[in-house]
Parts: C-alpha cells; sequence; structure tokens
C-alpha cells in the first residue's frame, strides 16, 4: 500500500454533538503527521458535488465546544447507486485524497465500507450518532450530550406533570435503538419505558399505571423511543386514555432538540480520542475498520461487523429495575 498523503474527513447522517471536536482532532492529527487534510461537505453529497475545503491546524479553532457539525451533513440517495459512487470516487482522485475518515452512524459506514471494496481506498469510521446502536464502541459520539438533554427536558416536564395531577407520554429519538429512552427514562424517574427492542403491552402499561395510581402516586412519566412497535407517543397516549381515566394526559414529542446543542465533556473527550485514535489507524495501514471505545480503551471493529452485530449494548435488565424502583 502506498503511503497516505491527503486524508479527506466528513460528517454524514444524523449530526451529533461532538462531531465539531472530532473534526478538529482528525485535522490536527493528520497535520502533526505530516498529511495534508482535507474537509467534505456534507458528506457524499459533498463528493459527488466537489464540495472539498483544504483544512489547517487554525480551520478548526473554537469549534470543540459547537454542536452540529461545521462541515454540514446530508443523507444522499445518489451515493447509493453504483453511479454516484463512481463519480464521489472520480472526484476524490482527482483532488488527491488518498484516505478517507467517515464520522457517522450506520448509514455512513454502509456507503463508507462499499466505497472502500469497490475503489481500494482506505477508510476509518467514527461512530457518530446520537442513537448508540453500532456495535464495537460503548458510546457513540453525541449519546451522552443527547441522553443528557432528553433529561433536561423529562426534569422540566416532571415540574408541569406534579403541579396539574398529569400523565405524560415523552417520545424521545431511536427509530431502531431504544438507549436514549432506556437511559434517560432510567435517570428521570421514569413509571414505564417503550424500547423498540422489546414490545410492550398496553394492557400491562395500563395495569402499571394504574397500581401507581391507586397507591397515591398524583402523576407519572412514560417514555416511548420513536421506534417502538405501537406506533409512537400519539398512539400510545390515544389507547390508554379509552380505558384509564385516573390523569389528564399529555403528550410531547421531544424531537430534532435532542441532536443540537454544545457537547458534553464525555462526547469531547470521546470526539477527540477517536478522531485522533482513527488518523493513527490510517497511517498504521488500517483500513475498513471503526474506532470506538470499549472498556475504556481504544479498539478497531471491523466496519461490517459493527454495522451488523446487533448483540450490542441495550441493558434490557435496566427496565425490570426501572419498573421496581418506580412503583
Ligand atoms: O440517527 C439519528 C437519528 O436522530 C434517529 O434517532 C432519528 O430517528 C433520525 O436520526 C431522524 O433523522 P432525520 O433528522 O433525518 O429526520
Amino acid at each position: 500500500m502506498s503511503e497516505i498523503k491527503k486524508i479527506g474527513v466528513f460528517t454524514s447522517g444524523g449530526d451529533a454533538p461532538g462531531m465539531n471536536a472530532c473534526i478538529r482532532a482528525v485535522v490536527r492529527t493528520g497535520i502533526f503527521l505530516g498529511k495534508e487534510v482535507v474537509g467534505i461537505y456534507q458528506g457524499y453529497q459533498g463528493m459527488i458535488d466537489k464540495k472539498f475545503i483544504n483544512m489547517d491546524a487554525r480551520s478548526v479553532r473554537n469549534i470543540i465546544q459547537l454542536g452540529g457539525t461545521v462541515l454540514k451533513t446530508a443523507r444522499c440517495a445518489e451515493f447509493r447507486t453504483p453511479e454516484g459512487r463512481a463519480t464521489a470516487y472520480k472526484n476524490l482522485k482527482e483532488e488527491g485524497i488518498d484516505a478517507l475518515v467517515a464520522i457517522g452512524g450506520d448509514g455512513t459506514f454502509t456507503g463508507a465500507e462499499l466505497l472502500s471494496r469497490e475503489y481500494d481506498i482506505p477508510i476509518i469510521g467514527i461512530p457518530g450518532t446520537i442513537d448508540n446502536d453500532l456495535y464495537g464502541s460503548d458510546f457513540t459520539l453525541g449519546y451522552d450530550t443527547a441522553t443528557n438533554t432528553v433529561l433536561e427536558a423529562i426534569d422540566k416536564i416532571r415540574d408541569t406533570a406534579a403541579s396539574h395531577d398529569r400523565l405524560f407520554f415523552i417520545e424521545v429519538m431511536g427509530r431502531d435503538s431504544g438507549c436514549i429512552a432506556l437511559h434517560a427514562g432510567v435517570a428521570g424517574g421514569a413509571e414505564a419505558i417503550l424500547l423498540p427492542e422489546k414490545e410492550t403491552a398496553i394492557d400491562d402499561l395500563i395495569l402499571k399505571l394504574e397500581e401507581g395510581a391507586l397507591s397515591n402516586k398524583s402523576s407519572s412519566i412514560v417514555i416511548i423511543a420513536e421506534g417502538e412497535k405501537n406506533g409512537g407517543a400519539y398512539n400510545v397516549a390515544k389507547r390508554v386514555k379509552e380505558r384509564f381515566n385516573f390523569y389528564d394526559i399529555k403528550v410531547t414529542i421531544l424531537g430534532h432538540l435532542q441532536r443540537g446543542g454544545t457537547p458534553s465533556s464525555f462526547d469531547r473527550v470521546l470526539a477527540c480520542r477517536l478522531g485522533y485514535a482513527s488518523v493513527k489507524a490510517l497511517v498504521a495501514g488500517e483500513s475498513r475498520k471503526m474506532v470506538g471505545l470499549r472498556g475504556n480503551l481504544i479498539q478497531l471493529t471491523d466496519i461490517v461487523e459493527s454495522i451488523n452485530n446487533h448483540s450490542y449494548k441495550l441493558e434490557e435488565d435496566l427496565l425490570e429495575m426501572s419498573a421496581i424502583l418506580s412503583i
């Protein structure tokens, strides 16, 4: 394999707090190791549209604390086609980019894996998604911040729920992943937590809420991940309302506010470690791997396994604990 001269870095898919701190780490590590670094705007879309910008150490100043991504992001349908990837690779080659760091979630990694397989370009993935749903890293960038954002919202809603004696259904992000719902639900003392990974019978939910009401609970909070099988917070609230009349019922959808905001210290340190490690891995000749944090050590995982292995971390035992702690 020839020596890498120019590294392209991009963010793709849903933005996540910590992406900027990670871009900074990639750029500065690359420059320190004598490489040129190019930022690619709007992920795969930017590869197709030739949106390249040369980065120097100062180009990433004052971004460690910013949410979102200064390189912008996009979900790019064209890149899913062989023609789209051919154009992207042609543009990368013309630009002299001979290695890539891809920051994003499973969709980003799927694209990276295809490109590196079809065109033999070295790629390292960095897990950047609030969903925390990639195998090979105990945490993904943005998950800690997003969970704390949700928690802050739950605490605020609890104030008004308690004041009015109401039952709130709060929907959080996670189409396929219940990590945010589970952790924010436990930390926020939710009466019930509904996850995409687990079927919840409405009868059981009503029973739990009734038990609470009959034992002098004057308000309750139910956390629902958006991909939960009963169809989200509005549907669950509607079905509960038909048969449960202890409290006034309200629904709050937290939506995209969960994706923004200044990254937590945890996410910033994680971003620095993963960004630094990604460039070191590329320079050491690694490719088609994801850098992740496992048990506080930086480790490499085959990128295909990071996407396809679903035996990861959702600790369903927390549900049982949470049900007991919220009696
Ligand atoms: O992948 C992160 C995520 O925030 C999911 O939790 C959510 O389902 C999805 O992105 C929303 O995507 P979009 O911003 O494209 O609507």
